[in-house]
This record gives structure tokens, C-alpha cells and sequence, in this order.
């Protein structure tokens, strides 16, 4: 099992956007996949309709009451289930946000995962406190999204320092990848942005993959699901992220498998 987590420092820049359409191209590339909420807001859950916003989760687990293997919720997409946050008690999440910093606790909850799946996806809540320490020590490797507008870049050194301090002390992850979010390709601000964050950082760092601000996205978590099942034929940017699945699963070292290096004739 290998370990992806979503964080930023700086809210709202399409960590839980990039967490569920990312978990879905995953799938559909034949990686079992589990992701998992660690937002104590409940991310995931909002964005999905259905029984992933009023089940139980992370919380319940955490509380003891439940096992991984058994809050974790079945997708229609074979290769992909769920483990929403649940509903922790209002008085409780301080408590529960603290326990999970170390990364020891989130560790042993994800232990029963560890056969079942080749890759858990982990959502953050943002900055660098909590559930996010805890999924960056524990992290193979980590997805930045980086929204392509003024000031936003002046959050990532942060987080890049956290993960060169978390493999000083021998743990984190071991490669870290950006994302540039909500790009609007004829602004030029925008383009700005993604300009200095090609040149800021090593082209190893940054994913070739850009996400597109587009509307579809809102339309996506009003129905509750990802781009990718909005209609029978998805819209462009549902490919997006099969690219950004692709560009990953080479950082994340995935092996192929007997035969998928050689191509497949296209008539027998
Ligand atoms: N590429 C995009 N184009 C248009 N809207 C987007 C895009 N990505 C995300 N959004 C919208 O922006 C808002 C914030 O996105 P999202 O919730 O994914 O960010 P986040 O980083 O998870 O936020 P938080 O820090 O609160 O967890 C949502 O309403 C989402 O639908
Ligand atoms: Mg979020």
C-alpha cells in the first residue's frame, strides 16, 4: 500500500477537489484505491451525495466503536471506496485533532488497509497542524495543490520546509509533487503565477498537469459526485486528472505489472 496525502497550508485551493476526482482516475486505472477524510469539517463527505455524508468514519473509528474495514464505504466504481470522516462530537475534536498529529494513531488505523488496497488517498484540512502533520509523517509522498493566483506560491516553502524537516527526523515523505489549481489560462495574472512556480521550483517538483478553473467543478459537488461520473461522457477536465494519476504513479513508484509495458495490439 502506498500513501498519498493532499495538503496545503493556504484554504480553499483544491485539495479536496484534486483528493476526489484523483481517487476516481486512480480507480479507473485499476488501483485499488481507498480515500480517506481527515478533515474534521467533513470534506469529502459534503462534496458526495449519499451515504458517505451521513455515515460513520474516521471518528467513529477513532473513537473505537468501529474498524477501518468497517466504515469504509463501497463505491460504484469498483476500485474505489471511501472512508468519510464520520461525525466526531463537536466537544471532541480539539482531542481528536491533537491525537492524530503524531501520525502513530492514523499509522494503526490504516493498518488493516494496508493489504487491501494499493493506494490510499489522503485529504487534509489546511495548514499544518493536526491530521495534516499526521498524514505527512506517515505520507509516501505528498500533492500540492498550488491555486494559480497572486500570493498563493507564498505558501508552498512552507510546506516543502515541513516535509525537508520531517525526512531530517526520518520520517516523511519522499517526494513531494505540485499541482497548479484553478489555472485561468487568458488571465494574466493567473499565468503569472504559473510562471514563477515553473521557475521557482525544479521541474521535478511540479506536475505537468494543470487543473483549469471551470465551472463544472461547482456543478460536480452540487450533484454530489466527480467530474468524471457528472454525464455518461465527462467533460474535458475529468482528463486532467488521469494525466495527474499517470504523472504520480511514477513518483509513487508504482511497478508495472507482468504485460503492461507492451502494447496492446489494436486488432487481433
Ligand atoms: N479547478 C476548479 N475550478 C473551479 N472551481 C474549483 C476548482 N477547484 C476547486 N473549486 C471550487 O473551489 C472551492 C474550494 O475547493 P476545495 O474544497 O477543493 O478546496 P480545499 O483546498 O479542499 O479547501 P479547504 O482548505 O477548505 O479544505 C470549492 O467550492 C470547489 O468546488
Ligand atoms: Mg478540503
Amino acid at each position: 500500500m502506498t500513501l498519498l496525502a493532499i495538503t496545503s497550508q493556504k484554504g480553499g485551493v483544491g485539495k479536496t477537489t484534486c483528493s476526489l476526482n484523483l481517487a476516481f482516475s486512480f480507480a479507473r486505472r485499476g488501483r485499488k484505491t481507498l480515500l480517506v477524510d481527515t478533515d474534521p469539517q467533513g470534506a469529502i463527505g459534503l462534496s458526495l451525495a449519499g451515504r458517505a455524508r451521513e455515515g460513520r468514519g474516521l471518528a467513529e473509528c477513532l473513537e473505537g466503536n468501529l474498524s477501518l474495514l468497517e466504515a469504509v464505504i463501497e463505491t460504484r466504481e469498483t476500485d474505489l471506496d471511501l472512508l468519510p470522516v464520520g461525525h466526531p462530537a463537536p466537544a471532541r475534536i480539539a482531542r481528536w485533532v491533537a491525537d492524530l498529529e503524531d501520525g502513530y494513531l492514523l499509522e494503526d488505523l490504516l493498518a488493516p488497509a494496508r493489504e487491501r488496497y494499493d493506494l490510499v488517498l489522503i485529504d487534509t484540512p489546511s495548514g499544518l497542524t493536526g491530521p495534516t502533520m499526521g498524514a505527512l509523517r506517515i505520507a509516501d509522498g505528498i500533492l500540492i495543490p498550488l491555486q494559480a493566483e497572486p500570493l498563493a506560491l507564498r505558501s508552498v516553502p512552507a510546506v516543502l520546509a515541513m516535509v525537508a524537516q520531517l525526512r531530517q527526523e526520518g520520517r516523511g515523505p519522499h517526494f513531494a509533487a505540485i499541482v497548479l489549481t484553478m489555472m485561468q489560462s487568458r488571465e494574466e495574472a493567473s499565468l503569472k503565477v504559473a510562471q514563477e512556480t515553473w521557475q521557482l521550483f525544479p521541474p521535478e517538483l511540479v506536475l505537468e498537469a494543470v487543473v483549469p478553473r471551470d465551472p463544472v467543478f461547482l456543478e460536480a459537488s452540487a450533484e454530489g459526485v466527480p467530474v468524471g461520473l457528472l454525464r455518461r461522457r465527462p467533460p474535458a477536465v475529468a482528463a486532467v486528472f488521469d494525466q495527474i494519476a499517470a504523472e504520480l504513479e511514477e513518483r509513487l513508484g508504482f511497478t508495472h505489472e507482468e504485460g503492461d509495458d507492451e502494447a496492446i495490439p489494436l486488432v487481433d
